[in-house]
């Protein structure tokens, strides 16, 4: 494992930077409790050590932004930011209009910048949204996940009944054009009229994004324990097929449309570009403990743990845990997994030539959009979303 701080950005990773789309993530490490299926990295205040608390996170991560400025040279201003966790409304509206702040003294915001931040509806208030607004952020993200008390239960989560609908209303108040809703689909004990009830509640929200992922049993959760103690079972994979198409049909009949497998949108200006930066290859610095960044086919992560990350922060070292070039394969694997599972797809001269000929393959067994390879392009098709692991494994093996 490298040290902190031996952060090696060669010339080819730099040549380039600022000519695509750059972001910012900012990490925030904290949750008021810890939900039984989450793995991030994320900590409740009775966890985190001395010297982690959020005061010295928010030093570390100045001093971090300031750091990475410098060290990409002539620094692009951020076309994105986003600042995700654990949960950064925790942080409150002053909290997060200083991290705005940190980002804009050290690289700047592009005038139409895209700042998204993520929250748990638990801790929003009409004050928190108008405070953001006025902070600069654009696009605000709600953990909704379910609306059925039951299923929240299975993931150990609460929310007064409610709240995520009434959060979205009141961010959409404040002022914010952009909002998106989370949801977790095949929980087990979810039923489908549950799911219905949770669609039916995110459209009443009337907001113009919505991520719906299935729900994922991570090693070393607390749902990963009860699952293997037979409390609960793992989700089933003919539940999550259907759940999918049951929210795909409503949510397009509502307006919003995939563009990507697990996420949908009301416009094009609903998309959420931050995230189209990761899935189109983009560059990005990740601050924050954990965070993940990538520049130019080099990408580097931050040691996790905040009292670590602050404490090298202090001695004015990148918090560097460890980092890869990509070579041209996992550039191209990368590429591939990422850029399928977009609306547009993938175009076909990225593909070798027997990805293109298995992709031919794909589309008469109906998994790809014949018309869309006649014009050049790799789309997947309604089932093929379902499937888009296997198309993906077809085109790069
Ligand atoms: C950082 S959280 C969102 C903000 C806030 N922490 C919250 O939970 O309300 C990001 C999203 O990841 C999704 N997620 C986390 N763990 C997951 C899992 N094991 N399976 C599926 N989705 C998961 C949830 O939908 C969650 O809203
Ligand atoms: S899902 Fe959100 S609130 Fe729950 S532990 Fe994970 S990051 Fe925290």
């Amino acid at each position: 494992m490298s040290t902190p701080d031996d952060l090696h950005l060669p010339d080819f990773a730099l040549q380039g930077l600022g000519t695509r789309p750059f972001g910012v993530y900012v990490h925030v490490p904290f949750c008021a409790t810890r939900c039984g299926y989450c793995d991030f990295n994320t900590y409740t205040a009775g966890e985190l050590g001395s010297g982690a608390a959020p005061e010295d996170w928010l030093e570390g991560l100045r001093k971090e932004l300031d750091l990475a400025a410098q060290r990409l040279g002539r620094p692009p201003a951020a076309d994105t930011v986003f600042v995700g966790g654990g949960t950064p409304s925790l942080l409150g509206a002053d909290g997060l209009a200083a991290v705005l702040d940190a980002v804009r003294q050290s690289f700047g915001l592009a005038a139409d910048a895209e700042v998204t931040t993520e929250s748990n509806p638990e801790s929003t208030s009409p004050e928190l949204f108008a405070g953001i607004r006025d902070a600069g952020y654009t696009r605000v993200s709600l953990g909704m996940q379910s609306a059925a008390p039951h299923v929240l239960r299975v993931l150990d989560r609460t929310h007064t009944p409610g709240r995520p609908v009434a959060a979205a209303a009141e961010a959409r108040a404040a002022g914010f054009d952009h909002v998106n809703l989370d949801l977790i689909y095949g929980t087990p004990g979810e039923r489908t009229e549950d799911l219905q009830a949770s669609l039916d509640a995110v459209l009443e929200a009337g907001v113009d994004h919505v991520s719906a992922y299935a729900l994922i049993v991570e090693d070393g959760t607390a749902l990963a324990r009860r699952v293997r103690k037979g409390e609960i079972p793992m989700p089933d994979d003919d539940v999550l097929a259907a759940d999918y198409e049951l929210l795909d049909a409503m949510l397009e009949k509502a307006g919003l449309r995939w563009y990507e497998v697990s996420n949908w949108a009301a416009s094009e200006q609903a998309r959420c570009r931050h995230n189209l930066g990761y899935w189109l290859g983009g560059d990005w610095w990740g601050a924050g403990p954990g965070a993940h960044s990538h520049v130019g086919g080099v990408r580097w992560w931050n040691v996790k743990h905040p009292a670590r990350y602050t404490a090298t922060l202090a001695d004015a070292a990148l918090p560097v845990g460890g980092q890869e070039s990509l070579t041209a394969e996992d550039r191209h694997l990368e590429r591939v997994m990422l850029e399928l599972r977009l609306a547009d797809g993938l175009p076909l001269d990225a593909l070798d030539d027997d990805g293109a000929r298995e992709a031919r393959r794909a589309a008469a067994d109906g998994l790809l959009s014949t018309r869309d390879l006649d014009g050049g392009r790799a789309v997947l098709t309604d089932r093929g979303r379902l499937l888009a692991d296997a198309v993906v494994r077809r085109l790069v093996s």
